[in-house]
């Protein structure tokens, strides 16, 4: 438990029964290190006492985005900065809609909104409002937005039913939160590598030069920090790191299928692969001929596999590309980085010996939405392993 040692954690309740859980939560949490905060909804302070709460968290409670003396101390902004995860326990249907609808019209679903913390929910509530496809479709977005949901368990509940909706046990919540802090460990990582060869006939293909060392590297460095690793790989010709689920590909579109049927449970995806952007129109299922005349060939665009990870309902939590560029790093990568919806980039240049393609050594500069990073030239498994701890470190 010590990943949670002086963790800020602020812990949001809502209104249902399980509140009454709450107590043992922020106890819980304090020994493990942490420093809680505690917001409450309107509807919480009819489960429990705001005066409970500050007494085992030893700070104020809050409950309004209106308290002219709370907000003078620390605004909610300064708040939602404050916290290095938030935890919505116990997450009412109500709290799971207004979070899904983006709604900033009290202080915790504002904070949920202006965090860049990751958010944990608990959900709790009664089976058949857990059940119900409205609860079903919120649960889905906001696990699409990389809200962490966690429970809600089976058994007996407070109306006197039994089935899906308790929430979990303040020890299993926390738990749950110590795993997703601060470590690779658990974790399960996407990575492609290498090349995609397009064919052009039975003998002939576009590819580039990429030898796959970066990705291979990154893949590596994750199992050394005890991750899980499916590594999507093109033609290579590298010896698969021990540890690492390994899946090979030849085309674009091959490496698109291997990796939209790979998503689920997937925690972080990262594109190394240097995937072709085109590929001919057609591919001639014969050898094809010589001839004196110039040949034209046709390339239609092959699909953006990052921006297909980016974009879809399954998202990881974290999709970080790369960008090789040879001019305008900074520019290109953070253009990169914004059209296809990317929580972090490695740029690299390209087309220099030493680095990049084919070497044993990379310099990348990394990209997040709030900061730009220089790992200098290093061998590749250096590099990743930076690479691994600048995401850790930076990303929600
Ligand atoms: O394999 P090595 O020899 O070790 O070399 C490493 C490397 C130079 C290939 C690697 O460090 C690197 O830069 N990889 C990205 C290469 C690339 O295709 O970059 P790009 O800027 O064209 O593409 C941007 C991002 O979109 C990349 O994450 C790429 O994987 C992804 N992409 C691109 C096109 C496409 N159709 N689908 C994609 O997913």
């Amino acid at each position: 438990m010590a990943v949670l040692n002086g963790k800020h954690v602020l812990l949001g309740i809502t209104g249902g029964i399980a509140a009454y859980k709450c107590a043992e939560l922020v106890r819980g949490l304090r020994r493990a290190g942490a420093e809680v905060r505690v917001v409450m909804t309107a509807a919480a302070e009819r489960f429990v006492t705001s005066t409970t709460l500050q007494a085992l968290s030893g700070h104020p409670v809050r409950s309004s985005l209106w308290d002219e003396a709370a907000e003078a101390a620390m605004s909610h902004i300064e708040l939602a900065r404050w916290a290095d995860l938030i935890l919505v326990a116990p997450a009412s249907a109500d709290a799971l809609a207004r979070f899904a609808g983006g709604h900033a019209n009290d202080l915790l679903s504002t904070l949920c909104l202006a965090t860049e913390a990751p958010v944990h929910l608990a959900p709790a509530m009664n089976r058949v409002m857990w059940a119900n496809a409205a609860t079903q479709a919120n649960v889905a977005a906001l696990r699409g937005r990389g809200f962490r949901i966690h429970g809600p368990d089976s058994g007996e509940q407070a109306c006197g039913e039994t089935g899906q909706g308790r929430m979990l046990e303040p020890e299993q919540l926390i738990d749950a939160l110590a795993d997703n802090v601060g470590s690779w460990h658990g974790r399960h990582l996407l990575i492609t590598a290498g090349p995609t060869y397009e064919d052009l006939d039975p003998v002939r293909f576009i590819g580039n030069r990429s030898s796959g060392k970066m990705g291979f590297a990154i893949a590596e460095a994750a199992v050394a920090k005890g991750s899980k690793v499916t590594l999507v790989a093109g033609p290579v010709m590298l010896t698969t790191p021990s540890g690492v689920h390994r899946i090979d590909v030849r085309s674009a579109a091959q490496m698109h299928d291997a990796v939209m049927a790979g998503l689920a449970g997937i925690d972080t995806f990262i594109a190394t692969a240097a995937v072709a952007d085109y590929r001919p129109k057609t591919v001639s299922t014969a050898k094809i001929k010589k001839f004196d005349a110039d040949v034209v060939l046709v390339l239609e665009r092959t699909p953006d596999i990052l921006a297909a990870v980016s974009g879809n309902p399954m998202r990881p939590r974290h999709v970080v590309g790369f960008a090789a560029e040879t001019e305008n790093l900074d520019e290109y990568a953070q253009e990169k980085m914004r059209n296809k919806g990317l929580d972090a980039i490695a740029a690299n240049v390209v087309g220099l010996s030493g680095s990049g393609f084919e070497s044993n050594h990379n310099a990348l500069t990394v990209f997040t939405r709030s900061g730009r990073y220089a790992i200098p030239l290093t061998t590749k498994r250096q590099a990743a392993d930076a690479l691994l701890d600048i995401l850790l470190e930076k990303l929600p």
